[in-house]
């Protein structure tokens, strides 16, 4: 997995794509999860509602991997078996950390704003649902991997649509620079609008991994 950081024109194509593609056919689990996050935070995008978006985000990630090291444990006495399920704990890291990145970008552009985090919406809120959602992945994913695939590839199709539509909705983005402390880890972008476009990537991204995955465990690799 390689998450490139990609010039200011090709991710207004890339945003084009997206927004020409249609979505998904959500599951009920991920319908459900949407609901409470717009309920709680709004149908529209903002960086409040991105924010619980990212720390949820990251869960399912660390729910494949724990099977996945419980699981190399297993099988490790047939050491290529072992070695293959290792390659799926080194893409689920990745993505992973992706997701870290997009959460501590956020958390740093709401610092600048001045948001003050709430005890409800803010803190517990987005800790029940990460739970929820952990356990969630896990449970699929110990019964059909290819069911908390397909939970997840919801999920990043709908993170993917909502950022690039965020960034249609607000063009002023587009006049507002980016200054960061992870410019390094993350990538350098000239303006908010190019930073959200560039996310919105990364989502896609993870979408089409999740994918691959899914035919992958349909047809038993
Ligand atoms: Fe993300
Ligand atoms: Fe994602």
């Amino acid at each position: 997995m390689s998450f490139v950081t990609h010039p200011p024109d090709r991710l207004f194509a890339l945003q084009a794509e997206t927004l020409a593609r249609p979505r998904r056919r959500y599951s009920f689990a991920a319908r459900a999860l949407f609901s409470v996050m717009d309920t709680a935070y709004g149908r529209a995008g903002s960086l409040a509602k991105f924010r619980v978006l990212e720390i949820v985000a990251r869960v399912p990630y660390q729910a494949w991997e724990n099977v996945a090291y419980v699981a190399i444990t297993h099988t490790s006495d047939t050491p290529e078996f072992a070695r293959g399920i290792h390659d799926r704990v080194v893409e689920a890291r990745a993505a992973q950390d992706n997701e870290q990145w997009h959460l501590l970008i956020l958390e740093e552009l709401l610092h600048a704003q001045g948001t003050r985090r709430t005890l409800v919406r803010g803190q517990l809120l987005p800790q029940v649902m990460a739970v929820t959602y952990y356990y969630l992945s896990w449970l699929l994913y110990v019964i059909s991997p290819q069911w908390s695939y397909r939970l997840n590839a919801d999920f990043e199709d709908h993170a993917e649509h909502e950022y690039m539509s965020y960034v249609a909705d607000h063009p002023e983005l587009d006049a507002e620079p980016w200054v960061s402390v992870f410019t390094d880890d993350y990538g350098h972008h000239e303006t908010l609008g190019d930073l959200f476009r560039q996310i919105g990537h990364d989502e896609r991204i993870h979408r089409e991994e999740s994918e691959v995955l899914i035919d992958r465990a349909r047809f038993g690799d």
